[in-house]
């Protein structure tokens, strides 16, 4: 009797759990090709690309933009939301900007996401080609603004993992007014001398977690901007480049400020910086508070522990060299490694609004095998551990 009754049941569960299954696989998939694309690394494929993404926008269920194996050359590419659902943005291919810098250098963006709400890009290269444009910019020639490799703008819900962009003209990517953004797994890689090449830069964005990751670029690895608040960053390998900076802030006077930041696990090898606050030596109603940077290694950084209220390069708009920018309640623990300067640690707070809160433990940080030193101005808090270069609090 039990056995009658429960084979239809058994047939009924199965008809479910593949109903299940096949619905999940039929989520609408918007394949470039289908619509023009080409993967020689020749054919221009940028309209095929904007078409698929305002069909796969327009799809009531969630729904995929596919890009297959294969180099691809795009122009600018504005990916407009809001969308009906949710988007998934394959990439197994490479995207490539046209060899002429003018092409994408013109608008500020090269692959823009605007106003999407739930989105997740996957896998994938992009290559901006910047060589010829940092040329240009060295030469002090005449050139145009320079693009933005991925940029998210006005965006929720993001997930971007396993991305490479290579050779940005500019930073390569962008999280602005922005919330609730992960960046997994990321790989950057530009030249050490290639100019304002940001790894990732985030401004008036919150709750942004960058995990895993190799940055090597000319400028910083990750740069958190004015307005930058619940910021979680762990496990990411930054050299060569600036390193991980908070700044530069008070460039205005009304600015927002940047709060609970959280730089953990990573490792800094041969850059110029390891983590650094600065701001420009001016009035300014912005803050810094409740950063913690914590369990790092320093390899052959040039200033390993930095917090600069002086930045005023040329001497230009700084009238009274003092930063209005208060900073407070920053922790800087189990920080380990090597200096190439005898300065290890910097701390160097504005006149007028001296760093409150400072916690410095656990440090050890040598030059050259050598005992390292420290420079502290309008810096107070407290010191547990052992903390070495000394005379800091
Ligand atoms: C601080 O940021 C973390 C990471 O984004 C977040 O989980 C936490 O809730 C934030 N804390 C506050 C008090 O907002």
């Amino acid at each position: 009797m039990a056995k009658n009754i429960s084979f239809p049941l058994v047939i009924i569960l199965f008809s479910i759990v593949f109903f299940l299954i096949n619905s999940s696989n039929a989520m609408p998939s918007f394949n470039v090709q289908r619509y023009g694309a080409r993967g020689d690394g020749r054919t221009d494929s940028t309209k095929p690309f904007l078409t698929a993404w305002s069909l796969a926008c327009r799809s009531r269920a969630r729904a995929m933009v596919y890009i297959p194996r294969g180099t691809y050359l795009v122009r600018n590419l504005v990916f407009w939301g809001p969308c009906k659902s949710h988007i998934t943005f394959k990439i197994d291919g490479t995207l490539v900007a046209p060899s002429n810098y003018w092409s994408i250098g013109n608008s500020g963006y090269w692959i823009l996401f605007a106003k999407v709400n739930r989105i997740s890009v996957s896998g994938g290269t992009i290559d901006a080609r910047g060589a010829g444009y940092w040329s240009c910019r060295k030469n002090g020639g005449h050139c145009p603004q320079g693009a933005r490799s991925m940029s998210f703008s006005w965006c929720n819900n993001v997930r971007l993992s396993g991305l490479t962009s290579l050779n940005s003209q500019n930073m390569h990517v962008t999280v602005h007014h922005s919330s609730n953004v992960r960046i997994q797994n990321i790989r950057i890689r530009a030249p050490s001398g290639s100019p304002n090449t940001d790894g990732i830069h985030v401004q008036s964005s919150s709750g942004v977690t960058i995990s895993g990751g190799t940055i090597a670029t000319g400028d910083d690895c990750i740069a958190l901007s004015q307005g930058s608040r619940n910021i979680w960053i762990e496990r990411v390998n930054c050299g060569p480049g600036h390193g991980i900076s908070i700044g530069s802030l008070g460039d205005y006077v009304n600015e927002e400020g940047v709060q609970n930041v959280t730089v953990t696990s990573s490792v800094f090898t041969k850059t110029q910086n390891g983590v650094r606050i600065k701001t420009w030596a001016r009035p300014s109603r912005g803050f810094v508070r409740n950063v913690v940077f914590r369990n790092l290694i320093m390899r052959n950084v040039d200033n390993p522990v930095i917090i600069d209220q002086n930045y005023c390069p040329n001497g230009r708009g700084c009238p009274r060299q003092s930063s209005g920018v208060k900073i407070s309640g920053v922790t800087f623990a189990n920080i380990k490694g090597t200096s190439t300067t005898p300065i290890a640690m910097k701390l160097d707070c504005s006149r007028s609004n001296h760093c409150t809160g400072i916690r410095l433990q656990d440090i050890r940080l040598t030059y050259m095998r050598r005992s390292s030193a420290s420079y502290c101005r309008n810096v107070h808090g407290r010191r547990s551990g052992v903390v070495i270069p000394r005379n800091c609090l």
